[in-house]
C-alpha cells in the first residue's frame, strides 16, 4: 500500500514554531502539555534543532539547561525535574535522586553531541557558537565517558541499558522477554498518564509494575554503579542507543578537532573502535538488520523494531549490511499506508496505536533517513522524507501516528515533532 503524497501542500512550519514558543518553560522545553510537564533528555536535544531555525541562542539555551542537570559521575539523567507538576508520575520522590536539580537516575539515548554538532554547524553566529562549544565539550566528553565506564565495565565494545525508558522506546516488543524476567514492583500507584492519553496508545500496566521495580531498585542500592551493574535484573545491549552513541561519539570527536580540544579524545576513539568490531555480533543476516541481546540470558531481541536499522545513523553497518538493512527499509514502507511503524508490521506483536508497538515517530525517522543518504540512498531517504511529510499532512503535530491511517497518537502540540518538521521537513530531502 503506498500512500499518494502531495509535496505542493505545505506543513504549517508557522505552528510548528509557535509550539516550541507554547512548550517553553523558560529555558527547557517541555515535550507536550500536562503528559509531560519536565525537561525529557533526548526530547529536548531533539527541539533544539527546532530552536536553532526560530532563535539560535534560545537553541543553546535549551542544551544549557540540560547539562545544568548533569550528574558528577558524567550523567545525564532523562528527566530534570525543575519545577514541581502533579500531572506527571512517576516524580522526583519515586526516583529519590536528591542532590542538584532533582532528577530521574538513568540517562536516554545520548544524542545530544550529535544535535550540538548540527548547531554548530548551522548557526549563524559562529563566534558565540564557538564559545558556547568550547564550554559545553568537557561535559559532552564525560557524558559519553559515563556510557562507556559505567555501562561496559568490561569494555566489550557495547553498553548497556537497565530500563526501557533509558532506551526512549518504551514498550517496544524488543523488551518483552528481559522485562518479563523482572519483578513486579508490590505497591500501588495511580498512572497519570492515562488521564491525558487513550489507554489503546499507552503501555500496560504489567510494564509499569516493572518499570517502577526497576527504579525502586536503583533507589535500594543507593545509585551505586558496581552493585547495580552485578545485581539489575534487566540488562539490555540496546541496538538504538549503541547506535546513536557511536553518531555522537564521532561528531564529538569531529566537535574536538574543531575546537582544538585534545583531552579525552584518545580514549574516546579506542571505544568507538571497540564498537566498530563489537557491533557485528549483533547482525542478522536472517532479519538484514542488528538486533539488540539480552545481556542476562544472551538472548538475541529478535523484534524488527526502528531500532534495529539505526546502525545506518550511527555508521555501523559495511556497506553489504547496509544494502540489506536498505532492502528491509523499502519493503517496511510498502507495508503500511505511513511510515516507519517502530514495530514491522508482520510482528505478531505489532499494535497500530501502542506507543512504541506499531507507530510512526518522526525523529527515529529523520534519523533512519540521515544514515541512509549518509550510505548513499537518496531514494530511500526521500521516501521517508515524504511519508513523515504526510504524516503532518494527515494530523498535525502528534506526539506520534498510526501507520495505517496517519492519525496523531499520544500528545498533541509535541516538541520534537514541531522541531523535526521545522529543521528536516521544511527542506527538501
Ligand atoms: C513516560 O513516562 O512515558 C516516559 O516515556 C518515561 O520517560
Amino acid at each position: 500500500m503506498k500512500h499518494q503524497n502531495n509535496d505542493d501542500e505545505l506543513i504549517d512550519f508557522s505552528l510548528a514554531a509557535a509550539i516550541l514558543c507554547q512548550n517553553d518553560r523558560g529555558g527547557y522545553t517541555i515535550p507536550t502539555d500536562g503528559l509531560y510537564p519536565f525537561q525529557w533528555s533526548w526530547d529536548s536535544a531533539i527541539t533544539a534543532l527546532g530552536w536553532l531555525r526560530i532563535d539560535e541562542k534560545r537553541a543553546w539555551q535549551e542544551v544549557e539547561t540540560m547539562f545544568r542537570g548533569q550528574w558528577d559521575n558524567g550523567m545525564v539523567p532523562h528527566i530534570l525535574f525543575h519545577k514541581d507538576a502533579e500531572s506527571y508520575f512517576p516524580g522526583p520522590d519515586v526516583w529519590g535522586s536528591t542532590d542538584g536539580i532533582p532528577s530521574s537516575t538513568i540517562s536516554q539515548p545520548p544524542v545530544w553531541a550529535t544535535t550540538i554538532r548540527v548547531m554548530y554547524e548551522s548557526c549563524r553566529d559562529r563566534s558565540f557558537a564557538k564559545k558556547k562549544l568550547q564550554q559545553l565539550l568537557p561535559k559532552l566528553i564525560a557524558y559519553h565517558k559515563w556510557w562507556y565506564r559505567e555501562r561496559d565495565p568490561a569494555n566489550t565494545g557495547l553498553v548497556c541499558s537497565y530500563h526501557p525508558w533509558e532506551s526512549g522506546m518504551d514498550n517496544s516488543p524488543a523488551w518483552d522477554d528481559p522485562l518479563a524476567a523482572v519483578p513486579e514492583v508490590d505497591w500501588s500507584y495511580h498512572r497519570r498518564d492515562l488521564g491525558h492519553v487513550d489507554s489503546e496508545q499507552r503501555p500496560h500496566k504489567p510494564e509499569y509494575d516493572r518499570y517502577l521495580y526497576l527504579v525502586d531498585f536503583y533507589k535500594r542500592n543507593k545509585f551505586d554503579s558496581d552493585r547495580i551493574h552485578a545485581n539489575c535484573p534487566y540488562k539490555v545491549a540496546d541496538i538504538g542507543i549503541i547506535s546513536i552513541l557511536q553518531r555522537a561519539g564521532n561528531d564529538l570527536l569531529d566537535l574536538c578537532q574543531i575546537a582544538s580540544h585534545m583531552d579525552g579524545v584518545e580514549e574516546l576513539q579506542d571505544e568507538l573502535d571497540r564498537t566498530s568490531v563489537a557491533i557485528n555480533s549483533l547482525w542478522s543476516a536472517d532479519s538484514r538488520c542488528f538486533l539488540s541481546r539480552d545481556l542476562i540470558t544472551g538472548d538475541s531481541l529478535d523484534q524488527i523494531t526502528t531500532a534495529t536499522v539505526l546502525p545506518l545513523f550511527g555508521g555501523l553497518g559495511s556497506d553489504i549490511q547496509a544494502e540489506a538493512m536498505i532492502g528491509l527499509i523499502d519493503e517496511w514502507l510498502d507495508a503500511t499506508n505511513f511510515g516507519i511503524s517502530s514495530t514491522h508490521p508482520d510482528s505478531n506483536r505489532y499494535e497500530a496505536q501502542r506507543y512504541w508497538r506499531g507507530p510512526v515517530w518522526l525523529h527515529i525517522n529523520w534519523m533512519i533517513a540521515t544514515g541512509a543518504s549518509d550510505y548513499g540512498y537518496p531514494a530511500i531517504e526521500q521516501r521517508i522524507h515524504t511519508t513523515s511529510v504526510d504524516c503532518i499532512k494527515a494530523a498535525g503535530f502528534w506526539e506520534y501516528f498510526d501507520a495505517s491511517n496517519g492519525n496523531g497518537c499520544g500528545g498533541d502540540n509535541f516538541s520534537w515533532t514541531a522541531a523535526i518538521a521545522l529543521h528536516w521537513l521544511n527542506t527538501p530531502a
